[in-house]
């Protein structure tokens, strides 16, 4: 396991089963997609939001050559709306922040919809389920989307949420992370 989106994935393994609901917050090019398409299985469903038609593009193509589309719904909409477009609870949501590879690094995740996203995620995320973030604060705009990020997760009501930040320590702080969150009980009075 040598990165934040292979402990991601390893994580994921564990937490998800078949017939489970996820949402993939940012699908880019489609590998987080697939992998979510894979583990929750045929009984399951994925909500793969993007802003880039090329990156729903490139992750329609990956699911159908899997054979496995017909369990993701892709929406071409930025996941600040994603109370607004999720109407059932979900077992977990996952962020892969920053920009799409191989596509403009002029467009990237920024921290005014990543935060509205995660406020909507937490009340969206049943009892015993997870939102997972890797960050990039190695790039332009992601060094204060990981710093804003982390603030946010450290406020975050410890007696609902359990919040993990797994950072390689022998590499520059730049690279990237992860921040992992566990839902113990519902909401607070
Ligand atoms: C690092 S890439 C995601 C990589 C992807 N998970 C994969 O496995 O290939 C980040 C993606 O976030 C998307 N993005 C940026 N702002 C967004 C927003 N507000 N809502 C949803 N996606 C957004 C970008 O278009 C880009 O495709």
């Amino acid at each position: 396991m040598t990165g934040a989106v292979q402990l991601c994935h390893h994580f994921l393994r564990q937490q998800l089963h078949l017939g489970d609901r996820v949402v993939d917050a940012t699908c880019g090019n489609g590998h987080d997609t697939l992998f979510l398409a894979e583990l929750v299985g045929e009984s399951g469903r994925v909500y793969a939001f993007d802003i880039q038609e090329a990156a729903l593009a490139r992750t329609a193509e990956r699911l159908t050559a899997a054979g496995v589309a017909e369990r993701v719904t892709l929406l071409h909409a930025g996941h600040e709306e994603l109370s607004r477009r999720v109407s059932e609870l979900v077992r977990g949501v996952v962020f892969n922040l920053g920009y799409l590879p191989g596509g403009d690094k002029g467009v990237i995740t920024r921290p005014e919809t990543t935060l509205a996203s995660l406020e909507q995620a937490i009340s969206l995320v049943e009892v015993g389920g997870f939102i997972a973030i890797v960050l990039y604060p190695g790039h332009g705009g992601g060094d204060e989307e990981s710093a804003l990020v982390e603030e946010w997760g450290r406020a975050l009501d410890r007696r609902q949420w359990v919040a993990w930040s797994m950072r390689r320590t022998n590499l520059a702080p730049t690279a990237p992370w992860l921040l992992l969150l566990e839902k113990q009980s519902p909401a607070g009075p």
